[in-house]
């Protein structure tokens, strides 16, 4: 496995493989899990190049503490990439992406960054769309594989590549989650030991709702929901949305076959926990 911390070393590497084989690139900010490896992974399965970037991006962070508490862990983040058959690895400073100017470009989403995410942390897609703008121009993947887990996310990502035109395949990943339901994520790293035990309680909720979507109407879900989420105390819900799974505008009234989704945003002392589910009637 290469690693590279510079662009331009990277960008040589990259012009001298031949030009047949066809690269996936798999952008994290590492502290890696096994929701992260599942990407690489299925980059594996579909390119004979696999790029990894590990990238803590600060611009996407609209709280300076919650950049600096982000956790750190490369030594054993190379260890897992090397054992999951990872190619390449590109690990750049801070300086390497942006010069001296830490600054975020403005992009059109088209709404898309308006609900959520994109209400309860300003400038968060900014930033994203600005590193990820810039990583794809640095790799020229053919394929870039992101999760579920950042649904809004990996909405905005594929709004970026086709309002920009960047001839980048987005490929959407399952979420993956630990055996009590739990979405995997680095943030999960921080939580004290009971606040990791009341975590999944988020998840419970979600497939809860994912039951009742089935029977019962939209109002009375955000009603029941707003109830059952008091009974986690260590739980502070940021916001409990139920939403078009393309538009990400909130739905009120279901019609059969409508792609949905519910997201479900909370605070857990500290950490700021996110999920989200697919909604079928
Ligand atoms: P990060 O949170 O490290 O996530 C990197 C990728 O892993 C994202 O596409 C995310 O959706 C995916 N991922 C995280 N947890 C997952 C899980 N439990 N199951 C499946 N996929 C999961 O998202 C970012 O970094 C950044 O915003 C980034 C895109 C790298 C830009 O800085």
């Amino acid at each position: 496995m290469l690693v590279f911390s510079k662009n331009e070393q990277l960008k040589s590497y990259l012009k001298s493989i031949p030009k047949s084989s066809t690269t996936g690139f798999v952008p994290t900010m590492g502290s890696l899990h096994e929701g992260h490896i599942s990407l690489v992974k299925k980059a594996i399965t579909e390119n004979d190049i696999v790029v990894t970037s590990i990238f803590v991006n600060p611009t996407q962070f609209d709280k300076k503490s919650d950049l600096e508490n982000y956790p750190k862990s490369l030594d054993a983040d190379l260890e897992k990439l090397k054992e999951a058959g990872c190619n390449v690895v590109f690990k750049p400073c801070v300086e390497e992406i942006y010069n001296n100017d830490v600054t975020a470009a403005f992009f059109d989403f088209e709404g898309l960054d308006l609900p959520m995410e994109g209400k309860h942390r300003k400038g968060h897609f900014n930033g994203v769309g600005t590193i990820v703008k810039k990583l794809f121009e640095i790799i020229t993947p053919n394929k870039a594989y992101f999760g579920k887990k950042d649904f809004q996310q990996l909405l905005i990502v594929k709004k970026m590549v086709e309002m920009l035109e960047i001839p980048i395949e987005i490929i959407a990943c399952p979420i993956i989650r630990t055996h009590d339901g739990l979405a995997m994520s680095s943030r999960n790293e921080l939580l004290l030991e009971d606040e990791r035990n009341a975590a999944p309680f988020i998840y419970k909720t979600l497939k809860e709702t994912q039951e009742q979507f089935k029977t019962t109407s939209i109002t009375d879900i955000k009603k029941w929901f707003l109830q059952e989420f008091k009974q986690e105390p260590k739980l502070k819900l940021e916001y409990f949305e139920i939403a078009d799974a393309t538009t990400l505008q909130p739905i009120m009234e279901k019609t059969p076959g409508m792609q949905a989704r519910a997201f479900v945003a909370a605070n857990i002392g500290k950490v700021r926990l996110i999920d989200n589910i697919e909604l079928t009637y």
